[in-house]
């Protein structure tokens, strides 16, 4: 069956089965493959990506399910928040591996989008979907704490 999908502000027709995983529609026919695999059973957060802005685990989400919503990966964030996470990540030199960070980053994004300025609740509440096998935690929450700071302009570290 052929599917509209919007991914990264672009449009894209695929041919694929409706049960199909978004992860495997945007890993092996569109290329992007920032968006990982860890367990394929919405468990760890590897695969999330946004829907209209909502973080989404695309290893769980059918094709047929996604409709007209607008899919952002890892690929394409941007804006202010984007920016921090981004500069905040190196800064906190957060990664080990890697393998679950565009994760991490998709989860820490959608919450400094909706609460710009989270407690160490809010991070653990918002990042409690998301796995990482290095246990960088403590990294991550400094990282969106870092960003959360530039971003409401006072110097974050
Ligand atoms: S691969 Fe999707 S939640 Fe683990
Ligand atoms: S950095 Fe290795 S799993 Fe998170």
């Amino acid at each position: 069956m052929t599917f509209a999908l919007s991914v990264n502000g672009r449009a894209h027709r695929v041919e694929d089965d409706g049960d199909t995983p978004l992860l495997w529609v945007l890993r092996d026919t569109l290329g992007l493959v920032g968006t990982k695999y860890g367990c394929g059973a919405a468990q760890c957060g590897a695969c999330t990506v946004h829907l209209d802005g909502k973080p989404v685990r695309s290893c769980s989400l059918p094709l047929e399910a996604v409709g007209a919503a607008r899919i952002t990966t890892i690929e394409a964030i941007s804006g202010p928040q984007a920016d921090a996470l981004r500069n905040a990540w190196v800064a906190r030199d957060v990664p080990q591996c890697g393998f679950c960070q565009s994760g991490q980053i998709m989860s820490a994004l959608a919450l400094l989008r909706t609460i710009p300025a989270p407690s160490d609740a809010d991070i653990d509440q918002a990042m409690s979907g998301n796995i990482c096998r290095c246990a960088t935690y403590n990294r991550i929450r400094a990282a969106i704490h870092d960003a959360a700071a530039r971003e409401n302009g006072s110097a974050g570290a």
